[in-house]
């Protein structure tokens, strides 16, 4: 958030104050504030905590502020990691929300500027620095901006300020900025929540853009051009704004899954060299000898496992099983210096599964955490941690960190199985392949969201819900039914599809669909001959199909783009809003469903 005024009532410090506020949904970690005034120059003040740990500098004759509320992905949530960074002289202060993915590059260019955090974002006003100096004073924040705007790979968006001029920079490339002007100030963010009290009327920064902010106005600059972006009035209220214009988290969610999934492999694939950077080295020879995986998890996290567990034994060629958090031990027979357990859990705090890790530990096994929390309990107990950069997750059933779980344990598994020498650049390339696509995959099947909600809306009110798969559809069959069962209440459940005829089928009906997974990576062939078998009970059968197959018998069928081994990662997606839909319906409490929690910090 950030905001550039003449001064009115309200303080330039207590606007942006205000505005991280109101923007604390979107990260909570840390926050900082950097305000610069006409005779005060630049002040600074950030901290770890959340936004109202932050003591805002009193500076009365700030006419420009930025600040920023954190969700780590780079560095810990310390003090010195938050947000702003500085430059060496400390003139110029940066707030940016995204990850740069060539930052190690850059910083390796800037060998003799002192670096005081582990973030990503510290490069830019060290950059700048370079640029002012460059132009030797005939420079300014704009174009010194501009041109370390094309030196940044990855998604981010940026603002910046510098001591002794009244302008903010910002500047916009795969992360959202939006800015807003009323009679004396103008303002931007990531969102128009931050700003929604001062003005609705809003202009949206497109890829590419940088544009400089004054208490006058904005101009906008395109590849060097000036343009008008135009201005649109926003109609939502805060509370439907924060959940970005739609009704619940959870289907906010739901449709932030491309984007959470771009920042999940941003800057971790070479789909060319066929070969995977998750920036965590094992000691020497430890892969070599690696004789188990054990994965740990709960709830939505334990199927990320389940499937991540058959990715490890196809491409890192280990023996990998998974288990219930709570029910693991280190089992006799194994051999602890030989096995690494991985602990999945998207927020780090899951008591279950800190016991599981301890119980790893004790035993002597190398540990390694998949998480979305930087900082979290999990990081600090166990050897290795990758994050899944998802963003934050307040619905409580689990949706985007789930495909941001399974995409980086198989970023896992490609890059084990390449160290090992078990995997062939060949062979890893059209797994890469799949996960560089999967974002834009995901983006296809929420366009098909009509055909779904018109399938949850018909087969909502049966009796129960039966999600079946084989291979990599199963754990997506679990997923299927815990996210139904939990935010509708209605009986689900989910199992692998050739255990059908061994029990559960007493239970099929006309009133009993059948949703199922008929992709690849699921054996959608033999999996469809028992969702027949469902059918000739009477019962309707949803499916998710490999888009060019077809099953002339179903029902309903939604095409799922082709990605191969992540076809049923993406299939889920079909499965989250069938459950979103049927909840709805009967209007169910989507983002608090009763007596569930987020984070279950008990055992
Ligand atoms: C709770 C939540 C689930 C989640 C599980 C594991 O039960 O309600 O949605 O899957 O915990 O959480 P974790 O943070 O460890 O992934």
């Amino acid at each position: 958030g950030a905001a550039a005024g003449n001064g009115g009532v309200a303080s330039v410090g207590d606007i942006v104050h205000e505005g991280l506020r109101n923007l604390e949904y979107r990260g909570y970690d840390s926050a900082g504030v950097a305000l610069v005034g006409e005779t005060s120059g630049l002040t600074v003040a950030k901290r770890s905590g959340e936004v109202d740990n932050l003591t805002v500098p009193d500076v009365p004759d700030a006419t420009i502020g930025v600040g920023h509320t954190r969700w780590s992905t780079h560095g810990p949530p310390t003090d010195a990691n938050a947000h702003p960074h500085t430059d060496c002289a400390g003139d110029v202060a940066v707030v940016h929300n995204g990850i740069v993915e060539n930052h190690e590059a850059l910083k390796r260019e800037l060998a003799d500027h002192e670096f005081t955090s582990d973030t990503d974002t510290e490069v830019i006003p060290h950059l700048i620095e370079e640029e002012l100096a460059a132009q030797r004073g005939e420079g300014d924040l704009l174009n010194a901006v501009r041109a370390v705007e094309v030196r940044l790979e990855g998604s981010y968006a940026i603002c910046a300020v510098r001591e002794g001029e009244d302008e903010i920079v910002v500047a916009r490339r795969g992360s959202p900025l939006v800015l807003g002007r009323d009679d004396d100030a103008t303002f931007v963010a990531s969102d128009v929540t931050a700003f929604l009290e001062h003005t609705r009327d809003v202009t949206y920064l497109e890829d590419g853009d940088v544009a400089a902010l004054s208490a006058d106005g904005v101009e906008i600059y395109a590849d060097g051009d000036l343009v008008d972006r135009g201005v649109e009035t926003v109609t939502w209220e805060a509370d439907a704004a924060e959940k970005g214009g739609y009704e619940h988290y959870m289907r906010k969610e739901i449709h932030e899954q491309p984007e959470a999934l771009r920042q999940t492999i941003a800057g971790r694939l070479d789909v060319d060299g066929g070969d995977v950077d998750l920036d965590v080295s094992f000691p020497p020879g430890f892969l070599a000898d690696l004789e188990e995986i054990q994965i740990v998890a709960c709830g939505t996290s334990n199927y990320a496992g389940r499937y991540a567990a058959q990715l490890f034994e196809e491409l890192s060629g280990v023996r990998a099983t998974v288990e219930i958090a709570s029910e693991y031990e280190f089992g006799a027979g194994r051999s602890p210096d030989r096995t690494l357990v991985v602990a999945v859990t998207q927020s780090g705090e899951t008591a279950d599964t800190l016991g599981a890790v301890r119980r790893a530990n004790a035993a002597g096994a190398r540990t390694f955490a998949v998480t979305n929390t930087l900082g979290s309990t999990v990081t600090r107990e166990v050897d290795d941690t990758a994050f899944i950069r998802a963003g934050p997750e307040i619905g409580v059933a689990a949706t985007k960190t789930f495909a941001s779980q399974v995409a980086t344990l198989t970023m896992l598994a490609v890059a084990i199985g390449r160290e090992r020498g078990a995997l062939g650049a060949a062979d890893a390339r059209p797994v890469l392949e799949g996960l560089r696509d999967l974002p834009g995959a995901v983006q296809q099947v929420l366009d098909a969201e009509p055909k779904v909600r018109e399938a949850a809306t018909e087969y909502g009110d049966s009796e129960a819900f039966f999600f079946v798969g084989r291979q990599l559809g199963v754990p997506v069959a679990l997923e299927g039914a815990l996210k139904l069962k939990e935010i509708s209440y209605d009986h689900a459940e989910g199992f692998a599809a050739g255990e059908l005829k061994h029990g559960p089928l007493a239970l099929v009906t006309p009133d009993t669909p059948v949703l199922a997974v008929l992709t690849d990576g699921a054996r959608a062939d033999e999996t469809m001959n028992n969702v027949t078998e469902a059918q000739t009970r009477g019962a309707p059968a949803i499916g998710c199909v490999s888009a060019g197959e077809e099953y002339g018998t179903l029902d309903v069928s939604l095409p799922v783009p082709d990605v191969g081994l992540v076809e049923p990662l993406v299939a889920n997606v079909y499965l989250q809003l069938f459950a979103y839909h049927v909840a709805n319906d009967k209007d169910r409490s989507i983002d608090k469903p009763r007596n569930l929690a987020k984070s279950v910090t008990v055992e």
